[in-house]
């Protein structure tokens, strides 16, 4: 792939690109989620139903961020955000927190974050750390009960579609990094950043679901290969440094 024309770059991230840092992907071999059908956990009627097990399920999750640490893809992709000179956004549909913890600044949580709670009762949302649990107190408002894990659910509007689709327009590159292609709108980026004349390269352990519609496909580790290519795009970038 030719990355010396390239200005502005988009690069989307899944649970692929935690997974040598030690955290679970979605769809693992027999259909679960950590034990659970995501219906059970990952929907507002869930969470109406039984908010007890959603809330110790994502307690669990929020616990187990503090046992984790970036590994060498999202630093690369810390190292990328800090030197690229164009035009940058990662959007990742990740609820950990490995990217910020990596260095990554030009970053877009589109699926909401573990750190992070929301009262259903004042409508605030605010950093979150520790067990939340179904007696949580809002912050803000002080009431008690009201309070769900600030993350974009099935059947709920993910987060910043608006700048994503912008900088999905501009792009002239989209790489998509350890994401099965199964969860739209993340699934459709792809098509959109094609649409729009990008190059687009998925780096992943295996074909995607949508893996047809990139123009290069590296298969591996995002560990291994997400450095590779940084290393290839920030090369380009000083050697024709001109006009990014
Ligand atoms: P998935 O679990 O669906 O897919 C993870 C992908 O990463 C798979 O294609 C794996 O082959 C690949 N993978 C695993 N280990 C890898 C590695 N070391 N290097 C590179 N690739 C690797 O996770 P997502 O696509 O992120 O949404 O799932 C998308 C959304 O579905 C999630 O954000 C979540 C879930 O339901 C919400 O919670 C709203």
């Amino acid at each position: 792939m030719n990355t010396e024309d390239v200005r502005n770059i988009v690069v989307l991230t899944g649970a692929g690109v935690s997974a040598e840092s030690g955290l679970a992907t979605f769809r693992g071999p027999d259909g679960l989620w950590e034990g659970h059908r995501v219906e059970d956990v990952c929907t507002p009627h869930a969470f109406r139903r039984d908010p007890a097990l959603v809330h110790s399920f994502y307690d669990a999750r929020r616990a187990k961020l503090g046992t984790v640490a970036p590994n060498t893809a999202h630093e690369a992709l810390a190292r990328l955000d800090a030197e690229w000179p164009g035009g940058l956004l990662l959007v990742t549909q990740n609820v950990d927190d490995l990217h910020e913890r990596a260095g990554s600044r030009r970053l877009l949580h589109m699926h909401g974050e573990l750190t992070r709670g929301w009262c259903l009762g004042c409508g605030q949302r605010f950093g979150w750390a520790g067990p939340m649990g179904e007696d949580a107190s809002c912050p803000s408002c002080g009431k008690a009960g009201r309070v769900r894990p600030d993350i974009v659910w099935f059947g709920e509007m993910p987060y910043g579609m608006e700048k994503i689709d912008e900088a999905l327009q501009r792009c002239d590159l989209f790489v998509s990094i350890g994401t099965s292609g199964a969860v739209y709108p993340a699934a459709g980026f792809v098509q959109t950043a094609r649409y729009c004349g990008a190059s687009t390269l998925e780096i992943n352990l295996e074909p995607s679901l949508g893996s047809t519609m990139f123009n290069e496909t590296r298969i591996g580790r995002a560990g291994e290969l997400v450095p590779e290519w940084v290393d290839e795009v920030l090369q380009s970038a000083h050697s024709s440094p001109i006009s990014r």
